[in-house]
């Protein structure tokens, strides 16, 4: 069966390390370049669908900005859930700590899921996508 790649962005791009979200055929992707690898993972977080682009990109880990759940975008692994907001010694306003309190008990039954993959190749200075 032949693989079906679409051209999706000129390789430089993305600086090293960086990220670049497309739609190609209606998909939401991030591009990942990883040291020169390019990776493209779904655009949306395994957590409560945030964008990803919007995160950190540190070798293969990405980090969400959302709740800073992090995924490995080699092979769309979840490594770890959402982060608690912490303020440390510091005491937030009481309604404020009300309103987290009851973020962090609806979060608590929000299970982050791996995200989706996609297999990559680089030809002639082009990053392709097999959807
Ligand atoms: S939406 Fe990404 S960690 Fe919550």
């Amino acid at each position: 069966m032949p693989e079906n790649f679409i051209k999706a962005i000129r390789t430089d791009e993305i600086a090293l390390g960086g990220m670049k979200p497309v739609q190609l055929d209606g998909n939401e992707i991030v591009i990942c370049n990883c040291g020169g690898n390019y990776y493209a993972v779904q655009q949306r977080c395994g957590h409560m669908n945030a964008p990803l682009d919007k995160g950190t990109l540190d070798g293969i880990y990405l980090t969400c900005a959302m709740h800073c759940a992090q995924f490995d975008v080699s092979n769309g692994e979840a490594l770890s859930g959402p982060v608690p907001a912490d303020f440390g010694k510091e005491i937030p306003p009481p309604m404020i700590g009300q309103y987290l309190q009851n973020i962090g008990m609806l979060m608590k039954h929000i299970h982050t899921k791996s995200i989706r993959t996609y297999k990559t190749k680089v030809e002639a200075g082009w990053v392709y996508i097999m959807l």
